[in-house]
């Protein structure tokens, strides 16, 4: 179906910003992203508009995924899981500096750019050298008829209506939830998965948008963190792991809308560099959820905690060892470790937009950025 919008139009209805009101409409958008796509009867995923076949998902030797900005950072999670899921290798480029580098395509590569307004000039342009290079050319896009949904051969849209506030929110978890549906399929189309693993999968899908609602319900507790935040001069986030581009994604955040100078950091790389930085002054922001490197990233905090740094950690429901540890605690719900992503990155999206309301700024337009950046 085609939807057309007037972004004028928009409402910001009872909440003060877009950004707020893009923020809670998630258990709504990702209800809609898995309307019509998911066979939870057979555990099966349908996206037709990718135009795929068996055929064409076993001749792809490599998957590049090309965006900009918060789009990128979703092209990251979507490595782990097309690598986990469908066992294909996927390296993920920044537009800008994939269509300079006369980057290696041939036509069994898929190039998937990822974009919500499909007008981002460096993304088109990496399309474009995708094409020329003969690449089987993917897009998953917001904006319906734009460049990036015409230019593919196959297409996602998002479903999640228009995007006003500059910085992205349910343009971002929209596109990890069709990227861990596409990695499902090109799993099954290629003989990757077990009927028991792909029905497994296929059913965590239906989780999320009451996962996602969860975290929504906890804002209060999240704005006196960010109460707790609101004057610090820098951050440090760290992640690891499918969670590693969740601590890029929230420092992004903060650092579009807050000014804030935000980084952040794999945590494995901790000590080759940033544990420098941290004192009692330098707030560290650790994504561990209960995933696979859940020990890992709770010895990264020990030794941040060790330093003298405030820790606040986005931790699992009755995890006591995150409580002890952490100085302040986001709570998310137990959550599919593959899917976590989605719900990890929610607190911080909440976090970032109630440190800069709490400073007086006005999020929706950010000073130097904007929503779309169609020149080079
Ligand atoms: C701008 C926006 C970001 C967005 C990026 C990519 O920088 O401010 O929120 O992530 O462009 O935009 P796209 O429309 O291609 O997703």
């Amino acid at each position: 179906h085609t939807i057309s919008w007037d972004p004028v139009a928009a409402e910001k209805g009872e909440y003060r910003h877009f950004m707020q009101k893009e923020i809670h409409e998630q258990v709504r958008s990702l209800t809609d992203t898995l309307a019509g796509r998911v066979d939870f009867d057979e555990g099966r995923i349908h996206l037709d508009t990718l135009n795929l076949t068996a055929e064409k998902a076993r001749k792809i030797e490599k998957i590049i995924v090309t965006a900009c900005g918060t789009a990128a950072h979703a092209g990251m999670v979507g490595k782990v899981l097309i690598e986990r899921i469908a066992k294909i290798p996927v390296e993920v480029d920044i537009a800008s500096e994939f269509r300079y580098r006369d980057p290696l395509v041939n036509p069994n590569t898929v190039v998937l750019a990822i974009s919500q307004s499909g007008e981002t000039a460096d993304t088109l342009a990496a399309m474009e050298e995708a094409r020329k290079k003969g690449a089987m050319l993917w897009s998953i896009v917001n904006a319906i008829g734009s460049q990036a949904m015409r230019l593919a051969d196959g297409c996602i849209s998002m479903q999640v209506g228009p995007e006003i506030g500059v910085a992205s929110t349910k343009a971002f978890t929209a596109p990890l939830v069709d990227l861990y549906m596409l990695a499902v399929l090109l799993g099954d189309l290629r003989g990757e998965l077990s009927a028991t693993e792909r029905k497994r999968l296929v059913a965590d899908l239906s989780l999320i948008p009451d996962l996602a609602g969860k975290c929504l319900d906890r804002e209060e507790e999240v704005k006196k963190v960010a109460y707790a935040l609101k004057d610090t001069h820098n951050a440090l986030y760290l992640g690891r792991g499918i969670n590693m581009p969740i601590a890029y994604e929230g420092a992004l955040k903060l650092k579009e809308i807050s000014y804030i100078h935000a980084e952040a950091y794999p945590a494995g790389e901790m000590k080759h560099g940033p544990i420098a930085l941290v004192d009692k002054n330098m707030p560290v922001i650790a994504i561990t959820p209960r995933d696979p490197w859940y020990d890992k990233m709770i010895s990264q905090v020990e030794q941040v905690k060790a330093r003298g740094g405030i820790v606040v950690v986005v931790a699992t429901d009755g995890d006591e060892k995150a409580r002890e540890l952490a100085d302040y605690v986001l709570w998310i719900p137990e959550t599919p470790w593959l899917l976590s992503p989605v719900i990890t990155v929610i607190p911080l999206q909440i976090l970032a937009y109630h440190i800069a309301t709490l400073r007086g700024l006005d999020v929706d337009q950010p000073r130097n950025l904007a929503k779309s950046v169609t020149v080079e």
